[in-house]
């Protein structure tokens, strides 16, 4: 399906194969929204080629995870945006005949290999921008299709994927993921616009969407409520009806076409820079069958809300969601959201009061147990760019794991990785060096260290950094 890369392919349908011969199958994952979304792919995929299976999921694949899965009396395991950075760990259980792995992953592969092994990085394509372990699924599920099926309906959910792990840019997706969003338009299950790039145009009131798009930097209407309800009120357009804001998706094409020009009017008479300027216009996907104002409509949305699940230990919500429960998983599904938010905003907060300490080559923060080291990183991301926190430098944000570890999540930019800056290698190396495991992506990646290591952690990462940006 990816057409530049047969070899891809290829990889998928020996996968398939293996997958169809197996007795009973374990569907391993990861819990965020692109293992959330890679699990939803995968298992409607091995239902409808008639596969029995069961699925679990694992906040991180280590010596012991792998240990549990291999105690299960599945002969076959399918690991899903895990597996690749933990391939030498798995490769033993193998040798020892306790499981045949199949893996979907896009992470950078430890230093062993298997035969059913599918991974973008294997094939010549960037594993942190274009295809996501979504993506990968969802190459394997075009590959077990039946003759009289078609899986291209599940393209829906790998987008929520790959824009769940930040994949795309201001003009969408791209490499293999583009593909995907190819076959989902053909498909009839998503649309690809030009349209305003903010969050939350499915479900914010308009002020709330204006304000809370920090990431604009629009003075007078970014972090400002009364500022932005003054925006939208000097406006010659009908905002509210029934007394209450209406949301984005609601107003016609006319009606956003003036929104946007006026704001950028504003911006541009507020000093704001030409490129953000051109970044308040993005592409953007809608997912069509999913019902207009809901978070499912918008792919960003929808991401946040299965993180919001999956991160707070109720993947199976997450997964009930994506596998089309528009009920009680649903609500149980906004109830974590706002929980979800709420700490996403507190952190964030907790960051910007804190500060970070800086480093020669890197800046960190430990924020201990006031943030939840599940969403760490994504307060790490959020928080560069903020006043006082440089976005030339990485980032390294701990967390407490429990008595005796540390999480450690780190984020960079495109940047950075253009000049030689490769965060999987330092967490790997990093970690490693004093005695604990970890990887990731060029631009994002993450460890588990001992407790009492984390000055020693910091030297080594800062070293590691130095060297690769020389
Ligand atoms: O485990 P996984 O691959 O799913 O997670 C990728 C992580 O990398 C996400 O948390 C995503 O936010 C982050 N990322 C990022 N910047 C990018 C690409 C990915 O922060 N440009
Ligand atoms: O949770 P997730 O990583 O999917 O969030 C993606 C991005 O969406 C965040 O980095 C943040 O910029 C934005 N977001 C937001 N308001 C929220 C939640 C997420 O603006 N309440
Ligand atoms: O947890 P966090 O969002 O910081 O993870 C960033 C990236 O690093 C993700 O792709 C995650 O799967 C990866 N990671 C890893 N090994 C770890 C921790 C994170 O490969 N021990
Ligand atoms: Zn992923």
């Amino acid at each position: 399906m990816t057409g530049p890369v047969p070899a891809l392919d290829d990889r998928a349908a020996a996968c398939a194969e293996r997958l169809r011969a197996a007795d009973s199958v374990l569907l391993a994952s990861h819990i965020d929204a692109d293992g959330l979304t890679s699990a939803a792919v995968a298992a409607a995929a091995l239902e409808r080629a008639g596969i029995t299976f069961d699925v679990v999921f694992s906040k991180q694949l280590d010596t012991e995870e792998v240990a549990s899965i291999a105690a299960t009396d599945h002969g076959t395991v399918l690991f899903t945006d895990f597996g690749s950075g933990q391939l030498d760990i798995i490769a033993e259980h193998e040798s020892a005949g306790d499981f045949t792995p199949v893996i979907a992953d896009h992470h950078q592969p430890a230093d062993a290999d298997t035969e059913f092994h599918l991974n973008p990085l294997l094939f010549g394509l960037d594993g942190a921008s274009e295809l996501s372990g979504a993506g990968a699924s969802y190459v394997l599920a075009r590959a077990l299709e039946p003759e009289d099926g078609d899986n291209r309906d599940l393209a829906a959910l790998a987008i929520v994927g790959a824009v769940g792990d930040m994949q795309d840019g201001n003009d969408g997706l791209a490499g293999a993921n583009a593909g995907i969003v190819e076959e989902g338009v053909a498909a009839g299950v998503v649309a690809e616009e030009r349209d305003l790039a903010l969050y939350g145009r499915q479900t914010r009131p308009l002020p709330k969407l204006l304000e809370y798009a920090s990431e604009a930097r629009i003075p007078g209407v970014s972090n400002d409520q009364a500022g932005s309800i003054r925006f939208l009120d000097g406006l010659d357009l009908d905002l509210k009806s029934g007394g209450e804001w209406r949301t984005w998706v609601d107003l016609s094409g006319e009606e956003r076409r003036e929104l946007v020009s006026a704001l950028v009017k504003h911006a541009v008479s507020r000093g704001v820079p030409a490129h953000r300027i051109d970044s308040l216009v993005g592409t953007t996907y809608t997912l069509l069958d999913e019902t207009e104002g809901t978070e499912l409509r918008d792919v960003s949305e929808f991401s946040t809300l299965l993180n919001a699940t999956a991160r707070y230990e109720r993947a199976d919500v997450g997964l009930a969601v994506c596998l089309g429960d528009r009920g009680e998983a649903l609500d149980r599904a906004r109830t974590l959201l706002r929980n979800h938010r709420r700490n996403l905003s507190e952190g964030l907060q907790w960051v910007k009061n804190e500060g970070v300490t800086v480093e020669e080559h890197v800046q960190w923060f430990d924020a201990g147990t006031r943030i939840r080291e599940t969403i760490v990183g994504i307060i790490a991301g959020m928080a560069v760019g903020v006043d006082g926190i440089d976005s030339r430098l990485p980032i390294l944000a701990f967390a407490e794991k429990n008595d005796e570890e540390l999480k450690v999540s780190s984020r960079g930019s495109h940047v950075l990785t253009r000049q030689g800056l490769d965060l999987s290698v330092v967490m790997r190396e990093a970690s490693r060096a004093v005695g604990g495991d970890g990887g990731g992506h060029d631009v994002a990646a993450g460890a588990t260290i001992p407790r009492t290591e984390r000055e020693a952690f910091v030297d080594e990462a800062d070293r590691i950094v130095g060297e690769q940006l020389d």
